[in-house]
């Protein structure tokens, strides 16, 4: 393995199980627009969202290796699953400063509640974790937090099924059925995929409840790391986009230019060296 880049111009370094994750590099992009990044899209294991937390640490380990090979000088974990179960291996193993979507996530629903009850919906593995909860009850411990795993709107979001009248059935069955009774007013989008999703979960829960989505907390989470390791890229230079993925790239490149919103050329498959 080549040494670990600890320079202010290396890449930043994301990884996720798939797709979903290019909804944190957007907010990555928008909010480091000078930074180059290394996305790894673990398309041949995905969804991490159904499987054990002993697998998806396994998986997870491989992907952070895979990127430690492009000199990364930080690691953004995109995968909510990932950082759900993986984070406290990944930030024991790794050299270089390592940022999960969990903790920004919960500290902006935090800060965005004013009755301190809040919901979080998220995959059955980020649910069943408690990485949620605990990250909530850590920045408040008066805090109510109520939770659901809505695993339908991650192949939902894949398939641009996003309004209509499917979608919205799929977010009444998930949302109306007693998560937000007592008067939750804040709603934790807890998964890669559920931004997608943001109009039509906002018109089923009414425009009382503010919708946090990690990624955009994430990306600010990474700036503040950044400036504090002095890892900060300060000159304009050439921005360097890599996408490597674990499958064929077809559908990646198809799916993933409506999560990044903007086109996508050029993932590379590679293998991963899954112990
Ligand atoms: N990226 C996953 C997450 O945010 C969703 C897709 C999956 O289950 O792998 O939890």
């Amino acid at each position: 393995m080549r040494p670990v880049g600890h320079g202010r111009t290396s890449a930043i370094g994301v990884f996720d199980s798939g797709v979903g994750g290019l909804t944190v590099l957007k907010a990555l992009m928008e909010r480091l627009p000078l930074e180059s990044t290394v996305y790894l899209g673990d398309t041949a294991r995905v969804p991490y969202g159904t499987k054990s937390g002993e697998v998806v640490t396994r998986y997870s380990i491989a992907n952070a290796e895979a990127l430690l090979e492009y000199e990364i000088k930080a690691l953004v974990v995109a995968c909510n699953t990932a950082s759900a179960v993986a984070l406290p291996a990944l930030e024991a193993k790794l050299p270089i400063p390592v940022v999960g979507v969990i903790i920004p996530g919960a500290q902006a629903a935090a800060a965005a509640t004013k009755n301190g009850k809040v919901a979080v919906i998220g995959t059955p593995g980020t649910i069943a974790s408690g990485a949620y909860q605990s990250a909530l009850q850590a920045t408040n411990p008066q805090l109510e937090v109520h939770t659901r795993a809505c695993p339908l709107f991650v192949p939902l979001a894949e398939e641009g099924w996003i309004d209509g009248a499917v979608p919205q059935l799929v977010a009444e069955k998930y949302l109306g059925d007693g998560l937000l009774d007592g008067g939750v007013d804040t709603l934790v989008l807890g998964c890669t995929h559920y931004p997608l999703l943001a109009p039509i979960i906002q018109k089923v829960v009414g425009n009382s409840v503010t919708l946090v989505d990690s990624a955009k907390a994430t990306a600010e989470r990474v700036a503040t790391v950044l400036r504090e390791r002095e890892l900060t890229r300060l000159e304009r230079g050439t921005v360097e986009r890599h996408y490597l993925v674990t499958d064929t790239p077809n559908r990646f490149l198809e799916v993933g230019a409506r999560f990044l919103g903007r086109p996508l050329s050029g993932a590379r498959q590679i293998d991963l060296h899954v112990r």
